[in-house]
């Protein structure tokens, strides 16, 4: 019974990130909601960093990272600490005098507006936690790495690394969903497959697997050539699969 529920809860946590409705946070306050909406009509959030000549403030990424470069503290707990009760107090009562922006910066941006009234101390400490945990000098160069790696894939491969297809086909696969092998045995010898396939991502998928009562989700949008590259990619996957079970989208 236990493992049966476990199974269902499983479900929901990953049918969950099948829609666009975004998964609430346990935790009083979000701070990269919060930060969205108190910071980011000023500081740029994205990691990395964009910059523009237009840019009314710097992005937050730029500002954390020097902060944490010029905050000395004997630890980086000690340090966390000290970021988090410097913007709590700085976004509240910006002065010069406080400020750890060069002063050519300073000219140019000018100092930053009190945000009294607009955000709690305690949302500027949610917002500056996320901001201190984010922003990361190794965690940047991780993200840069995974997009020069999405990036050497062709479109229909993006899709598949990058939505949510993986969690029911491949790990939830059998459970949730049937595996990508056993799609491609199923149209196998069936001149239509490809569009057959196409048509089912396309407008999604009900009552063609009678095992999984969940019905699949249409993925409008997607180009006809994602949608070739895929499906050609999974009716591939029976050549393979008996070989390779555990080959995923590699
Ligand atoms: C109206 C625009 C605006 C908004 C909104 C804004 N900032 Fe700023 N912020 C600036 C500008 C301009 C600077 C650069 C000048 C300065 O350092 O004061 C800045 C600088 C900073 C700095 C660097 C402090 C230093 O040492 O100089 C921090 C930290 C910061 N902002 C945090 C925040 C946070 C967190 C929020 C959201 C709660 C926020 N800001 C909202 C305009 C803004
Ligand atoms: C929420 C889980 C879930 C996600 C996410 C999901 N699928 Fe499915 N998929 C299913 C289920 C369940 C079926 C079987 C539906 C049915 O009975 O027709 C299915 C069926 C299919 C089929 C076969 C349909 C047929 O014609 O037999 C293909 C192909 C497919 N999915 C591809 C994809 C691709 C590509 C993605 C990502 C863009 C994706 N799926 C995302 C659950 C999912």
């Amino acid at each position: 019974m236990k493992s049966a529920f476990y199974l269902s809860a499983l479900t929901l946590l990953l049918l969950a990130g099948c829609g666009s409705t975004q998964q609430k946070s346990t935790r009083h306050y979000d701070g990269e909601a919060l930060a969205k909406q108190k910071c980011s009509r000023c500081h740029n959030l994205d990691m990395p960093p964009k910059t523009s000549d237009k840019e009314i403030a710097p992005p937050l990424y730029t500002v954390t990272v020097h902060l944490k470069d010029w905050m000395k503290t004997p630890t980086p707990d000690l340090q966390r600490q000290k970021f988090i009760d410097f913007l709590a107090d700085y976004v509240i009562h910006p002065s010069r005098e406080k400020s750890y922006c060069d002063p050519k910066s300073l000219k140019l941006y000018g100092l930053m507006p009190s945000q009294k009234g607009k955000v709690t101390p305690d949302e500027v400490r949610a917002i500056a936690a996320w901001a201190y945990d984010t922003y990361d000098q190794m965690k940047m160069l991780a993200v840069m790495k995974e997009r020069n790696r999405l990036a050497a894939m062709p479109p229909w491969k993006q899709v598949l690394e990058t939505r949510d297809c993986r969690s029911c086909h491949i790990i939830g696969a059998g459970k949730l969903a049937p595996s990508f092998p056993q799609i491609a045995r199923k149209y196998a010898g069936d001149p239509d497959a490809l569009k057959k396939i196409e048509a089912s991502i396309l407008h999604g998928s009900k009552g063609k697997w009678p095992r999984f009562k969940v019905p699949m989700r249409a993925y409008k949008g997607l180009t006809p050539k994602q949608l070739d590259g895929i499906a050609r990619w999974i009716l591939e996957r029976n050549a393979s699969s008996s070989a390779n079970a555990a080959d995923t989208s590699r």
